[in-house]
């Protein structure tokens, strides 16, 4: 896939068919993943890939922080109750992903702020691999509101959660959210 088609034409997928990934599938996009750049090359991402089992009970547990967001969604989106609705849907079964993305850190000397940038630019590799293997995602943070809930289940406690990312062949097409004008600014040309 040309890579400008790839940037574009990713989209925020939450609803999946749950027909399984293969192993060999997930390999190439976290192999993309860690090809990302990261501060002081510390590399200090790290990446739990989970399907099966314990996933029921992770969506279960993901799912919790949906109260959390609420309040903060419906102020974004006053004018637009459908957004909360389907958000709220989405949350409660994560799309139906049959594959979930754990993304952590491993605390380093350096600043946070570093760590998550290095891990945040590993997971929009992860995006664009995953929609170019045909795959769709979501990049979430809710979540986060009962990262210490995920941690203890995930028996991790030396790493920071960055984020949980959905993954599976999408059961949606979302059209693209425009862009935002007036985000970037030239000087001296
Ligand atoms: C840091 C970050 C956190 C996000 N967290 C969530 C989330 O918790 N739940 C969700 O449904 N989408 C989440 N998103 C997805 C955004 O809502 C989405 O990227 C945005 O609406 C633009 O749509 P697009 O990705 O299709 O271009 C997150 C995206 C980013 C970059």
């Amino acid at each position: 896939m040309e890579l400008h088609e790839a940037i574009k034409g990713r989209r925020s997928v939450r609803k999946f068919k749950p027909d399984p990934v293969p192993k060999v599938v997930l390999d190439r996009i976290l192999e993309m993943a860690i090809w990302a750049p990261s501060g002081m090359n510390r590399q200090n991402w790290y990446f739990l890939v989970i399907t099966g089992k314990q996933r029921e009970a992770l969506v279960r547990l993901a799912s919790k922080s949906y109260d959390y967001v609420e309040p903060i969604l419906k102020e974004v989106f006053a004018e637009k109750p459908p957004v909360v609705e389907a958000t709220k849907k989405f949350f409660a079964k994560l799309g139906g992903a049959p594959v979930l993305v754990f993304a952590y850190y491993e605390p380093c000397k350096e600043i946070s702020e570093t760590s998550v940038q290095t891990v945040a630019a590993a997971i929009q590799n992860l995006l664009l691999a995953a929609h170019a293997e045909g795959l769709g995602a979501c990049w979430m943070t809710g979540p986060l509101h009962v990262a210490d809930q995920i941690n203890e289940f995930l028996n991790i406690h030396d790493k920071t959660l960055v984020a949980v990312i959905p993954m599976g062949y999408p059961d949606q097409s979302p059209p693209a959210p425009k862009r935002k004008p007036n985000r970037i600014v030239f000087e001296g040309f």
